[in-house]
């Protein structure tokens, strides 16, 4: 059965403003799912797909891939996923207008009682390139940790994962070159993108996310709420 009154949060926000490690906790704690564009991307390229090798220069250089390419992909995940949970969080997804306009589209013929409401990550681009440089990735189940000394997100065994044990790697896009061409990107878009959904009028939430993540956690909870009264809406 559609769980038609699924609700979608986009998260929207700078290359490591923590977007991923925040759907990671609320699909942990919340029982979410979380659609990240980049980490089926990494999955394309580390299994060698056709398709990995079709955008595997794309992402080592900090660009973005092809619209048409993004938006089939993320159509086939929502029709497969949407009926299992209550929430989904778009973790880098829509990132140009043109994205945003398809999926609003597929959203009202096929989905016309699910709900969007889009969560604007805020930090600064030094503290971005700060992060990026210190963040480690599992290769096998994508868990998100830092290497900075003090950080809460520190694996606890050196460069292994508490998940799933496996080696911690630096993601290939992670250099400083990379990250300056994913951050150009972004203020590329960003504007437009806000507009767009400014027009529609789809509800914009904005936290400051330069805090501990369990903070900026208890935060999101207290904007949109932990999903146990969704579908009574
Ligand atoms: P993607 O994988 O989406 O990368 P991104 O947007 O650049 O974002 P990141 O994953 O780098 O950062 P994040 O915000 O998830 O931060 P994280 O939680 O890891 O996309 C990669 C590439 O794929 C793109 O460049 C493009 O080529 C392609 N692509 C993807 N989607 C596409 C689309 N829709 N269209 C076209 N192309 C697309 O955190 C970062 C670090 O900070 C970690 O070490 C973490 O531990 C730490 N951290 C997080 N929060 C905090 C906190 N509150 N305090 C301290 N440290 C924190
Ligand atoms: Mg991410």
């Amino acid at each position: 059965m559609i769980q038609e009154c699924a609700k979608f949060f986009i998260f929207f926000g700078a290359p490591g403003s923590g977007k991923g490690s925040l759907a990671g906790m609320c699909v942990e704690r919340l029982g979410w799912r979380q659609l990240s564009t980049g980490n089926l991307f990494r999955k394309h390229i580390s299994e060698g797909t056709e398709l990995g090798n079709q955008i595997d220069f794309a992402i080592k250089s900090g660009k973005l891939v092809d619209d048409e390419v993004v938006v089939k992909m993320v159509a086939g995940w929502v029709f497969e996923n949407i009926s299992s949970t209550k929430a989904i969080i778009l973790d880098g997804f829509p990132r140009t207008l043109v994205q945003a306009q398809i999926f609003m589209d597929l959203l009202k013929k096929d989905f016309p009682n699910a709900s969007v409401s889009v969560v604007k990550l805020e930090i600064s681009d030094e503290k971005v390139i700060a992060r990026l440089s210190s963040r480690r990735t599992c290769q096998k189940c994508n868990a998100i940790y830092s290497v900075v000394k003090e950080s809460e997100r520190g694996p606890q065994v050196d460069n292994v994962c508490d998940s799933c044990e496996s080696i911690l790697v630096q993601r290939n896009d992670d250099k400083p070159e990379t990250i300056v061409t994913r951050l150009e990107v972004y203020h590329k878009h960003a504007g437009q993108l806000l507009r767009f959904y400014e027009q529609l009028g789809v509800k914009i939430e904005t936290m400051n996310v330069e805090k501990t993540l369990d903070k900026v956690f208890e935060n999101f909870i207290t904007l949109v709420g932990d999903g146990s009264d969704y579908c009574k809406e």
